[in-house]
């Protein structure tokens, strides 16, 4: 079977916010004490959104800097931003030849991203997946760290593994390139894994601090819907204070967060940045107020934030640093990228 392997990414675009941190980086910094990890700045992803960016080098620096802020070793493990090895923009193409159109066209964020003008939308906002397909599979990646926002593109990989492997299943046989793999209760063989998501965590959709049922994004107009990890303790505590919340206090079971997403959301937050369960945040802060439990949300996110923060702009300021990081990262990137497309080369035949 495959070496266990992680693989996941981050767009360059906007400020990091407190999903991206509990739903994903926080969750990459935790799987590195066990496993082989690639942490990739998607850059190439950034522009299917916005062609035209001049601060995107700035912002491919600030997200690795918040990586290594958060405690990403990229000594043991790679650091890395897309652009650099051409192999994923090559894999992509052929898996564009793998993916069928309806399967691009039934992707929620395409649709939520595109709009009402979809022929307006760049081709490759259509054919994301398609790339990050190739991000997660260039690398033989068995498992993809994401919030759940992210679960039906990674259902996308696979089914684009799948048919890869299938399609070319005599080519991959003969060439003795394949691997068996158990997926569910069967046994399948092919040159690219069966990707398994980690959804994990109590915070795996972070929502909107003013609006329970959308999920905190780094394109909702209002800032106030989101806590930055730049922010500085005041606006924390301000975004923390205003966030909507319902007058009942927090009920004394987790079954009394059901229908109250503000409520549910914030437990949730606290209990992702205390390292507890739910259950535990519930069992200490049930029956009381939000007038309570809000400074203690407070003086947690400040705590378990500032640090980053505070690293963060060091290791900003410190572009030469950033910059050997990426250098070194994309070149060992690139010795396992190549080394895979040869073998995807001569599958296909090229
Ligand atoms: P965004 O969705 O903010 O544009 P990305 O697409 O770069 O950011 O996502 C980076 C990671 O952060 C992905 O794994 C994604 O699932 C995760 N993520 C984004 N928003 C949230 C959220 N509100 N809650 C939990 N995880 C999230
Ligand atoms: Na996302």
């Amino acid at each position: 079977s495959f070496k266990p392997l992680v693989f996941s990414g981050v767009q360059p675009t906007g400020n990091l916010h407190l999903g991206n941190y509990l739903g994903a980086i926080r969750n990459f910094v935790a799987l590195q004490d066990h496993h082989d990890c690639i942490y990739c700045v998607v850059d190439m992803h950034s522009i299917t959104a916005q062609l035209v960016q001049p601060d995107l080098p700035s912002q491919t620096r600030s997200i690795t800097a918040a990586f290594l802020a958060a405690g990403i070793d990229p000594k043991k493990h790679i650091v890395f931003n897309q652009s650099r090895v051409m192999q994923h923009a090559e894999l992509a193409w052929i898996f564009n030849c793998v993916a069928r159109i309806g399967w691009m066209n039934r992707m929620t964020q395409f649709k939520d991203k595109a709009g009402k003008d979809r022929e307006n939308a760049s081709l490759g906002l259509l054919a994301y997946p398609s790339l990050m397909a190739a991000d997660i599979l260039l690398y033989r990646a068995t498992h993809v760290p994401v919030g759940e926002d992210q679960k039906q593109h990674l259902e996308l990989t696979r089914d684009i593994a799948a048919k890869f492997n299938n399609d070319f299943s005599t080519k991959i046989a003969e060439l003795g390139v394949g691997v068996e793999m158990e997926v569910g209760q069967e046994t399948v063989h092919g040159f690219f894994p069966i990707t398994e998501p980690l959804i994990e965590g109590p915070a795996t959709r972070v929502m909107s601090l003013r609006e329970g049922t959308k999920k905190m994004s780094k394109s909702d107009a209002s800032d106030l819907s989101r806590i930055n990890l730049t922010d500085d303790a005041d606006t924390i505590a301000k975004k923390i204070r205003k966030a909507k919340t319902d007058p009942a206090p927090l009920p004394s079971e987790l079954d009394g967060l059901k229908d109250r997403p503000e409520a549910d959301n914030l437990v949730g937050i606290y209990a992702a940045l205390s390292g507890r369960s739910r259950e535990d945040v519930i069992s200490e802060f049930g029956g009381q107020q939000f007038s309570v439990f809000k400074p203690a949300l407070v003086d947690l996110a400040v705590n378990k934030l500032a640090p980053i923060a505070d690293e963060m702009r060091r290791l900003e300021a410190d572009t030469a640093y950033i910059d050997s990081v990426l250098r070194d990262g994309g070149e060992r990137a690139g010795a396992i990228a190549e080394a895979n497309m040869k073998t995807v080369r001569e599958i296909v035949g090229f």
